[in-house]
């Protein structure tokens, strides 16, 4: 039954009226629409400082506001041409997807019902889409046991989520209650030297401090050494410790390596350590025949986390934490004071049970309809063309004399460098190599035709390629190396010469 229209009397309202917020809404998606249209044609960096972009937004608190019908327009003339468009198909940097317009609709649908994403009386249907969302994702990985989860702002929330399980669980003491003093030995955990910052940051929150995440070398594909990470816990207990977890890559930042994880379990099982998988950027990748064979054992996880953000193409912001144990996040994150409360006893799916924050938004929508409506395999063809694309680019770096490769690419990361016939064949070649590439970078970068990151690989300056764009062409990957041996052939090579 809808609930009965009352008589309002006239209060300061912030609502539009409607026919003028109907105006809005379809010049908005005009534009986008419009935006989409010419996206190839836009400059990926908009080529400005810091100092510009605040001075174009430099205005005092209006004490009266604007008329609205300006908002289109000054988002699409003063906003959108100061974004980088990693929207564009030759965005390349860091880990970054494109996202789809259905995300698009679907965060203006999400914003229309406000939700708040804390408990099941105020979301319902958010809190049961959010459950089919986990099972979805988690079934898309093959992680398929009867796992628990969470939806997260992203991949650094997503990863100290299962490592605070892990400590909760591990620690052999009732750290909820006393912190790590409850501990009977310090706490150390394990991960190769190239594991995300995020992971040092979340041992420094969890109160452990970054130098108790033991850094364990990696061989010369960039994979863990599960040999020196077992004589490393051994060492550690030998020297009064608590081991209590090992993180596997699945899917490095660097240059997507995935850590041997079966190897890693059986290490983990025989320490009675909990074994987290960071599969924010490679675990999708999973689902596909090209690559899912890297990644065997990931079923057996005690907790994965995810990123729909990057390799699902969702727009920003959506991270996920898979725990295979169903009641391990409940007893590592509920708490309920009387103002929480249920009121009545059920099975209700709370979701400030399952997480540290309350106010949540309704991230499962974008993520549910991109699923209902692209279905998995679209999706892993999209991936596996991203890595298509990625060897692509490989090959023509191999072939070409001025490019090296720095790294394999297992999935779809490229690192290498242009290495033009004038560059010295001596001892400062590395430096002199460095200098170069770091001027193409900038040039790049201000040219606006493509975007990389960098990177050091064993002491070697490295270009980065990340594709994870569906938008992606080789003609694009094409483009970018023409464009790198254009620029690189015009950057100035004085000063480059190191002086010794
Ligand atoms: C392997 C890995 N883990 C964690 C993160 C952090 O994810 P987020 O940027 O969503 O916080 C990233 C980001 O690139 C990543 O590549």
């Amino acid at each position: 039954m809808s609930a009965e229209p009352v008589e309002h009397a006239p209060t300061a309202s912030l609502d539009l009226d409607l026919d003028t917020f109907r105006s809005l809404g379809h010049a908005a998606v005009d534009a986008i629409a419009d935006f989409y249209a010419d996206l190839d044609h836009q400059r990926v960096f908009p080529g400005v400082t810091p100092a510009e972009v605040r001075a174009r937004f430099d205005e005092t608190l209006p004490d009266e506001g604007h008329d609205p019908r300006d908002l289109v327009s000054d988002f699409f003339e003063r906003v959108l041409p100061l974004c980088t468009h990693n929207t564009h198909p030759r965005f390349f940097g860091y880990v970054m997807s494109g996202g789809n317009h259905i995300g698009i609709l679907a965060e203006l649908l999400a914003a229309t019902v406000n939700q708040n994403c804390a408990k099941w009386d105020v979301s319902p249907a958010a809190a049961e889409l959010e459950q089919v969302t986990l099972r979805w994702l988690a079934e898309f990985i093959g992680y398929t046991a009867p796992c628990d989860g969470i939806l997260t702002s992203g991949g650094s929330m997503a990863n100290l989520t299962c490592l605070a399980v892990a400590r909760a669980m591990k620690a052999g003491g009732d750290v909820r209650s006393e912190g790590i003093a409850a501990a009977p030995a310090p706490l150390v955990g394990y991960a190769s030297t190239e594991v995300h910052s995020c992971h040092d940051k979340a041992f420094e929150l969890m109160g452990l401090g970054h130098s108790q995440l033991h850094k364990i070398p990696v061989d010369k594909d960039y994979l863990i050494d599960v040999a020196a990470l077992e004589r490393s816990i051994q060492e550690d207990k030998d020297q009064g410790l608590r081991p209590f977890v090992v993180i596997a890559n699945a899917g490095t930042v660097n240059t997507g390596a995935v850590d041997p994880i079966e190897p890693l379990l059986e290490v983990s099982r025989r320490h009675d350590l909990w074994l987290h998988v960071d599969g924010a950027y490679g675990a999708f990748a999973a689902a596909s025949t090209q690559a899912g064979g890297l990644f065997a054992g990931l079923d057996q996880a005690d907790s994965v986390a995810l990123d729909p953000h990057k390799w699902l193409f969702i727009p920003f912001d959506v991270g996920c934490s898979l725990i295979r144990n169903p009641s391990a996040l409940r007893d590592t994150y509920s708490l309920t004071p009387a103002y929480l409360r249920k009121e009545r006893e059920d099975d209700a799916w709370e979701a400030h049970e399952r997480h540290f924050t309350l106010s949540r938004s309704f991230r499962a929508l974008k993520v549910w309809m991109s699923l209902r409506t692209f279905g998995r395999t679209r999706l892993i063809r999209c991936i596996e063309s991203n890595i298509d694309l990625a060897r692509h680019l490989s090959r023509l770096v191999e072939e070409a004399p001025d490019f090296e490769l720095l790294a394999p690419v297992p999935l779809s990361i490229v690192c290498f460098r242009y290495v033009p016939p004038d560059a010295p064949q001596d001892d400062k070649r590395d430096e002199w190599l460095k200098r170069l590439n770091t001027a193409l970078a900038d040039a790049l970068l201000a040219d606006g035709r493509a975007f990389l990151s960098r990177t050091t690989l064993q002491g070697k300056f490295a270009l980065r390629a990340c594709i994870l764009n569906h938008r992606t062409s080789p003609a694009d990957i094409d483009l970018l190396l023409r464009t790198l041996r254009e620029l690189g052939q015009g950057v100035d090579r004085t000063g480059l010469q190191p002086v010794s």
